[in-house]
């Protein structure tokens, strides 16, 4: 039998215990097309986290398929979709059913590059894909982080000069959709990239992929802390509330 007097601080242990459990790993979807799915950059970006905070980072997405990287620990889970146009992913709604199945906290968008290579959209029409995109992320979760690329360059063809099209409009595009809740952070993965760091005129290979870790790692750090900065409210909540409760 606990002596009543004791009563009170072992509630308070309590309500600590508590408070600090509703912090759980944040949940990341790597969002976009070949360029998310068949590369080996989501390795590199893993094993980089590992020293990091950020450790226990949960990779989510309906897919694992990665490019033979030889990397038997990290977690492969993605929503990358090869051949996929923005324009048709906005159109058919569906991020809004990958979203249900796997919920995120933090999305990295790299998209745009098929709507030109393969059908030579309008890049008005991929920027209005892409804000309904970003709707539906913060429909399924009003303080989702994003992070969105302007895109790689292609090894061949003149698909660059629509590619570079695209890119320019995306800060105006992102600025004026910001929110303080739900950033947009814009990586420039077009910059420094070169024909060399293709194996195949449209894929990275090992000197993109590292190029392109490069590029999201500082973003992604920064996204990752704003998105535990709102679990860091709920918990305070949570032990405010047992407190006012142990009282
Ligand atoms: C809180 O989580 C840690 C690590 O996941 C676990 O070891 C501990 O038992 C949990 N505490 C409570 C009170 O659930
Ligand atoms: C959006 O706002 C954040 C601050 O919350 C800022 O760091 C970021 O650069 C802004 N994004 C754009 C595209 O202006
Ligand atoms: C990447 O591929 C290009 C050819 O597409 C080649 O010139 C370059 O050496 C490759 N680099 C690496 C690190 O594999």
């Amino acid at each position: 039998m606990v002596p009543l007097t004791l009563l009170p601080t072992l509630l308070a242990l309590a309500a600590t215990a508590v408070a600090q459990n509703t912090t759980t790993p944040l949940r990341y979807m790597p969002f976009g097309d070949s360029i998310t799915e068949i590369i080996c950059w989501r390795a590199l970006l893993w094993d980089k986290l590992q020293a990091t905070e950020w450790k226990d980072v949960n990779f989510v997405g309906s897919g694992k398929t990665e490019n033979n990287c030889g990397n038997s620990k990290y977690d492969r889970d993605n929503e990358g979709h090869s051949g996929y146009l923005a324009i048709n992913i906005a159109n058919q709604n569906q991020l809004d059913g990958w979203l249900v199945k796997n919920p995120a906290d933090v999305v990295t968008m790299h998209l745009g590059t098929n709507d030109i290579v393969q059908q030579n959209k309008p890049v008005a029409d991929i920027i209005a894909a892409f804000t309904k995109l970003v709707g539906t992320m913060r429909a399924k979760n009003s303080k989702v982080k994003i992070v969105v690329a302007q895109i790689i360059p292609m090894g061949t063809g003149s698909f660059n000069t629509k590619i570079q099209d695209l890119n320019k409009q995306i800060p105006t595009w992102a600025a004026g959709l910001n929110k303080t809740e739900s950033p947009i952070w814009i990586v420039d993965q077009y910059t420094g990239f070169s024909s060399s760091d293709l194996r195949d005129g449209v894929h990275p290979n090992a000197s993109g992929d590292k190029k392109m870790v490069e590029k999201w790692f500082p973003a992604l750090l920064t996204a990752f802390a704003a998105a535990k900065a709102d679990q860091g409210v709920k918990a305070k909540v949570v032990g405010e509330v047992e407190r006012r409760f142990v009282a």
